[in-house]
């Protein structure tokens, strides 16, 4: 069967930066440590006044079509996932085409064209629709765009202000694919939860703690029906974990959940037996709270254990470089910390080809869904052309002042006019209203 999967990636950032520990946790009166260390958040991207979902997906897909040398006939379906749109009809996907349209000769009329809804797991689904699309034959040799855009910002004064960000992933879905290619096999936990929503409003109703056990739970239960299929995860099959990221301590809480799951059984629990003893099994208990504090107790000498500090360090850590930087991209997180991974790997010069993911997805409402992509041979020169560090030096640091001003101009309910921060250049803007309320863009040479 030839390999379908994700060809090539590109980044696109909010041009604007917000320091957490040295900007916004003063002016709430917190301790900075609460966010580098306890959230594991440095700053979060925001867009300039001129910025929105549809710039910031249309740059992220200018900039790899233009990478990869494609014109508009080489794609045959455009996706975009986001939880951040403003229209309830007209897809965020014909917005990013018409963008794209001012500045190729050819269009993308022939183009299957939609937007996916499901929180953030929204952008791993529109990958699974690409790559049904592309194995039911129904491509005519045609690849998929796939484009994760989110404007991730809470009210002001909800504790989720912390974990805001703003930014999109373009993704080039291919047969016989550079960068990776998906499993077949797919777990998923799926729950009717009320954690996280927007009932037609644009910012999230949130009830952050419950939030962060639902991620938990459905996460396991995709964990276990991915292995239903797969077949038992073994720590030495995968290189990283790339999880949903909302912020790196809610994968950290994860992290050690999955340790727990993968080592169960084998020589890694022997191991670490005599130094904190078995895992605890249901069976051995009386009671479920007993099982439960017993778990708790294990979880607690697990976390500060050699073993795993050096598992995390290895496995996680590098998924989660430049969510530190930028926060939550909702839809676009997952694939911020597969690429995060991979672009340490070439950093240290690691080989990756043949190596193994395990790609941990999360929406809100609630799912989870877990696979696996094996690592292809032109994965390096695909990490190497991102230009996300420079993008992100380059941001403009915003004040206090800034932040509230900018938070005001991209909230639907209020009529602000913000002059941009930045000087926008080769690059998608927005550019006001048309007759019928819609959005206009243009170019900026
Ligand atoms: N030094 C070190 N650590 C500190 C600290 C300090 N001075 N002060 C606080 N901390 C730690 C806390 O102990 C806590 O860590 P643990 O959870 O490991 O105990 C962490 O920093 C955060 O502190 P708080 O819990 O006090 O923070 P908070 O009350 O402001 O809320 C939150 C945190 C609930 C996650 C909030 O930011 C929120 O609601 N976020 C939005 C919802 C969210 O992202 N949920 C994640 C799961 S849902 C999802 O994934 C979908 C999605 O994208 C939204």
């Amino acid at each position: 069967m030839t390999a379908v999967g994700i060809d090539a990636v590109e980044i696109w950032t909010g041009n604007l930066k917000l320091d957490l520990p040295g900007t916004f946790a003063p002016e709430k009166g917190e301790d900075p440590e609460k966010y580098t260390k306890g959230l594991g958040l440095n700053a979060s991207s925001f867009p300039d006044s001129y910025e929105d979902i549809v710039t910031m997906g249309a740059n992220a897909a200018h900039r790899l079509m233009e990478r990869k040398g494609l014109e508009p006939d080489d794609i045959g379906r455009i996706d975009v996932a986001t939880e951040s749109a403003f229209d309830n009809s007209k897809p965020v996907s014909t917005y990013v085409a018409g963008c794209l349209e001012q500045v190729y000769e050819s269009d993308f009329h022939h183009a299957n064209k939609g937007e996916r809804k499901f929180a953030c797991i929204a952008g791993t689904q529109s990958l699974d629709d690409a790559y049904n699309w592309i194995r039911a034959g129904r491509n005519r040799g045609r690849s998929a765009l796939v484009i994760a855009t989110d404007t991730a910002l809470y009210a002001r004064g909800d504790d989720g202000e912390a974990t805001q960000g703003a930014g999109a992933v373009a993704m080039l879905i291919s047969e016989d694919p550079n960068l990776v290619e998906l499993s077949a096999e797919q777990g998923y936990g799926s729950a009717d939860e009320t954690d996280f929503l927007k009932p037609n409003q644009q910012f999230p109703s949130v009830d952050g703690k419950r939030s962060v056990q639902v991620y938990l739970a459905r996460m396991r239960e995709a964990l276990e029906d991915y292995e239903s299929v797969a077949g038992e995860v073994h720590p030495d099959d995968l290189v990283f974990a790339p999880f949903h990221t909302p912020f790196p301590g809610m994968v950290r809480k994860a992290a050690l959940l999955a340790y727990r799951h993968i080592t169960r059984n084998t020589e890694f629990e022997d191991e670490l037996a005599e130094e904190i003893g078995r895992q605890p099994r249901p069976e051995a208990f009386d009671s479920d709270e007993e099982y439960r504090d017993a778990l708790r107790e294990y979880m607690d000498l697990l976390k500060d254990t050699e073993q795993y500090a050096e598992w995390y360090d290895t496995t996680i850590d590098p998924t989660l470089t430049i969510a530190r930087e930028v926060g939550n991209w909702y839809t676009g997180s997952v694939h911020v910390a597969r690429a995060s991974a991979l672009k340490h790997a070439l950093e240290q010069d690691r080989e990756m080809t043949g190596e193994q993911l395990l790609v941990g997805s999360y929406g809100s409402g609630a799912q989870a869904e877990i696979h696996s992509e094996t690592v292809r041979e032109g994965w390096a020169e695909e990490i190497e052309a991102l230009n996300v560090d420079e993008q992100l030096a380059e941001r403009y640091e915003m004040s206090w002042d800034d932040y509230e001003e900018i938070h005001d101009a991209h909230n639907h309910e209020m009529d602000v006019d913000v002059e941009e921060f930045t000087t926008p250049s080769e690059e998608f803007v927005f550019d006001g209203w048309g007759r019928m309320g819609e959005r206009k863009y243009r170019y900026v040479e």
